[in-house]
Parts: structure tokens; C-alpha cells; sequence
């Protein structure tokens, strides 16, 4: 069968769109379902890339980081918020999860964008202060939709608080979880703003951005 050169780009692009700079594939590509047949199924609803991660990316866009930043990815998923970092600001990034099979598929994504970025399995809860101190900016986005995430990130946060982090940033589209971290976060930090986010490109997407800086 011979495809022409449209249904050649009319099939790439059902199965994968361009947007920020990233190429993001969806659930028809063939190497997302390779992934899947072999076994790399998402457990705590790390299946797909979710629009919260578009609300820090626009933000970030109007407020640039500078190069030098070291930058956490928490519950990253596909990594695709991370992936944005690396190769718009050049800086170095990693991510956790606690869902090794999400890994594969962030993997995936920076092998098709050609992009670095780091990433191992591990949970909100193991991240010391230690550990969190190597970083000076984290991201999360769609990380607070069980009722238990609220008091496990308000505890990361004052980690990270001590760790002499500067800047953390947690996107949602205003599940109760995340609103009830926003208060909480109001009365335990100085600097906290929560920015309310509207999208119609590349999604229709709504939400907000919670900034601590502590
Ligand atoms: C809704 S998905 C969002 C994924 C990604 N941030 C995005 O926007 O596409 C939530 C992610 O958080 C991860 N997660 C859930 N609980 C976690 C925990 N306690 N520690 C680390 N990651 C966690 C899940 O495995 C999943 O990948």
C-alpha cells in the first residue's frame, strides 16, 4: 500500500502532537503500546500525561529560570514538565516517582525529544532533606488528588524548607486535596501565592498554581 505524504503526517499526528517545544505521544503510538505489552502498566494513575503539567509550563514560559537551576520533578510520570525545563532553560532535572512503571514511558519521551533528564523510583515520603537539598526548584503537577497527599507534601514542603530549597511549585486543576494544601500552606509559609491558571491552547485546561517560596 502506498500512503502519501498527508496520511503520513495525518497518522504521526494522531498518535503523537507537538506543543512547548515537545513532541508528546498518546495512547495509539506504537511504541506506548510496545510499553504496555510489555508490561508497564501505571498504578496510581501515572497512564498518561496530565494538563496540570501546561499550567507551570505557560507560567514558566512568562517566568523565565535561570540555567544554574536544579530542578526536582515529583510524581513526574512521563515527565514531560521536567522535560520542558531541560530543553527550554537548559537546566538539569530529575524526577521521582513512586511508580517504576511510569519510568519507561518518561524514558520514551526523552528519547524521541532528544532531551535529558534523570529519573528513579521514589516516594514524596523517602525524600529527605538531604536529598531534597541538592535541588532548588520543585515542580509537581497533578500530585494531590487523595485526601492522605495533603499532610504527605505539607511534610515535604517543610523538608524542603529546611534543605534551603527556594521555590516550589505544585499545579492542579483545584481538586479538594490541593485546595486544602493551598490553606494549610498559607498559615505554615512567609511567601505563598496560588496562581489561577486558564488554558484554551494547546488544551482547554483550568487550575491552579500553588508557589512557596519558604
Ligand atoms: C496524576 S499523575 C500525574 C503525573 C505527571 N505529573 C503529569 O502531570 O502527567 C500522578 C503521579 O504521581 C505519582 N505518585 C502518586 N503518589 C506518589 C507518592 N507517594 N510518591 C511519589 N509519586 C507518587 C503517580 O505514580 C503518578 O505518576
Amino acid at each position: 500500500m502506498h500512503l502519501c505524504l498527508k496520511q503520513l503526517m495525518n497518522m504521526s499526528s494522531s498518535t503523537s502532537r507537538k506543543t512547548y517545544g515537545l513532541k508528546i505521544l498518546n495512547a495509539r503510538h506504537k511504541e506506548i503500546r510496545r510499553l504496555k505489552r510489555d508490561g508497564h502498566i501505571a498504578e496510581i494513575h501515572g497512564n498518561k500525561f496530565w494538563n496540570s503539567s501546561f499550567l507551570i509550563m505557560d507560567y514558566l514560559r512568562q517566568h523565565p529560570i535561570p540555567r544554574s537551576t536544579r530542578v526536582l520533578e515529583i510524581g513526574c510520570g512521563w515527565g514531560l514538565l521536567g522535560l520542558f525545563c531541560s530543553k527550554k532553560f537548559s537546566c538539569h532535572v530529575h524526577g521521582i516517582d513512586a511508580d517504576e512503571n511510569v519510568l519507561p514511558y518518561l524514558d520514551l519521551h526523552a528519547r524521541e525529544n532528544n532531551i535529558k533528564m534523570t529519573a528513579e523510583k521514589k516516594k514524596f515520603e523517602q525524600l529527605t532533606i538531604a536529598y531534597l537539598s541538592q535541588f532548588n526548584l520543585i515542580l509537581g503537577a497533578d500530585i494531590c488528588f487523595w485526601d492522605e497527599m495533603t499532610m504527605v507534601l505539607l511534610k515535604l514542603i517543610k523538608r524542603a524548607q529546611r534543605g534551603g530549597v527556594s521555590t516550589i511549585m505544585i499545579s492542579d486543576p483545584c481538586r479538594p486535596p490541593f485546595s486544602d494544601l493551598a490553606e494549610k500552606a498559607k498559615e505554615r509559609f512567609k511567601e505563598v501565592s496560588v496562581v489561577k491558571k486558564f488554558l484554551r491552547k494547546p488544551v482547554k485546561a483550568s487550575g491552579e498554581i500553588l508557589i512557596i517560596k519558604p
